[in-house]
């Protein structure tokens, strides 16, 4: 007998998504019931139900998720829908058996804690800063220190105006951690305070004003990742005004529930940004099953503490740390506060940080 789609569910086949690797040209059935012994592949198990499998052509060789639990709402991809199911998110026991054989790394002199692979944790109450005029700035993720994707700067502007950087080609994100002033991108100024995201085009420059007297402190990310930050003489004008809203603020009206865990997107598509996407996100006293995205990540510790986790070595971040995830790095972030922690996360490829395998 056939069965309703509106009244039955597809089964539940894997809480996560699946890791495959596409090759152009090649047709692919992905089963949509659940049902299939051949995950997450169609075995033709479906007959007899109300499910039809998903064909589709791959056009390039590509790494994709695809769902496993079947509830997604960008078929045949995963989207982050199993997160919110019964049982979708999982915790992890950081006291069990393996994770006790898991080699802690102690924070040394550097500003970098090296982890597995080319994942750290680096430190910006530990970097030495290089001052210029009323800036002075760190370098935190580039290609030098393994990014394939993006870089991020931490810079401090005293009270006064920074130099002008230029985007120099790059999309560029900024987080003001700390403090009042203003963004002027190419001519227009944008107010700020902390917990601000803001939007600079490839075209554009733009600087900083903080007429308080204590410092502003922000985060600046781009995407393709370049060494260090590209200085100008003037500011140009040239304000790109195809996307005039630049700045994002925190507003829980936007969150995303992630089972206990809920992020809200600041700087996006929506933006103009069409390769570096921000969140800001918090997490609940607890530590994550270990899993891995697609996409590269820079993740920001806003307040609290926690325990940064890879295959084989831990460490504990603070507020100001920055951790460094390279793409389908294994790993797990565990918040040992309370009251949960924030973090702020820089991706790219990608638009969507529920997305995991
Ligand atoms: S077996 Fe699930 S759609 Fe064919």
């Amino acid at each position: 007998m056939t069965q309703s789609n509106s009244k039955v569910s597809p089964v539940i086949a894997y809480r996560k998504g699946f890791y495959y690797e596409l090759k152009a040209g090649k047709r692919y059935l992905w089963c949509s019931c659940g049902r299939s012994a051949t995950q997450p592949f169609c075995d033709g198990s479906h007959v007899g139900t109300s499910f039809q499998p998903v064909a589709f052509k791959a056009e390039r060789d590509e790494d994709v998720i695809f769902c496993g639990c079947k509830h997604t709402g960008t078929p045949p991809f995963c989207d982050g829908a199993h997160s919110n199911l019964p049982g979708g998110y999982r915790t992890d026991d950081p006291d069990s058996a393996d994770n006790r054989s898991v080699r802690s790394v102690p924070a040394g002199d550097s500003p970098i804690v090296q982890l597995d692979g080319q994942c750290y944790v680096f430190s910006t109450s530990r970097a030495p800063l290089v001052p210029r005029g009323a800036m002075s700035h760190c370098v935190v993720v580039s290609p030098a220190l393994g990014a394939l994707f993006q870089s991020q700067f931490y810079a401090e502007v005293a009270q006064g105006v920074s130099p002008v950087i230029s985007a120099d080609g790059r999309h560029t994100v900024l987080f003001v951690s700390e403090g009042d002033g203003e963004v002027e991108i190419s001519g227009r100024r944008f107010p700020v305070s902390a917990r601000t995201g803001v939007y600079i085009h490839p075209s554009e420059a733009y600087r900083v004003h903080n007429t308080a007297a204590t410092a502003l402190k922000f985060f600046i990310s781009n995407g393709p990742g370049s060494e260090d930050l590209v200085w100008l003489e003037d500011m140009p004008l040239g304000f790109d005004a195809q996307y005039p809203h630049r700045d994002a603020s925190v507003d829980p009206s936007q969150r995303h529930k992630m089972a206990e865990r809920y992020y809200q997107m600041l700087v996006n598509r929506e933006h103009g940004s069409m390769v570096v996407t921000q969140f800001i996100g918090n997490i609940p006293l607890s530590k994550a099953e270990p899993h891995r995205h697609l996409y590269e990540e820079a993740m920001i510790v806003l307040n609290g503490a926690g325990v940064v986790w890879t295959e084989r070595t831990k460490t504990i971040v603070r507020a100001g740390d920055v951790l460094f995830l390279p793409r389908k790095q294994l790993h797990s972030v565990q918040c040992t506060t309370p009251g949960g922690f924030d973090v702020v996360g820089v991706i790219y490829p990608g638009d969507n940080p529920s997305i995991n395998y």
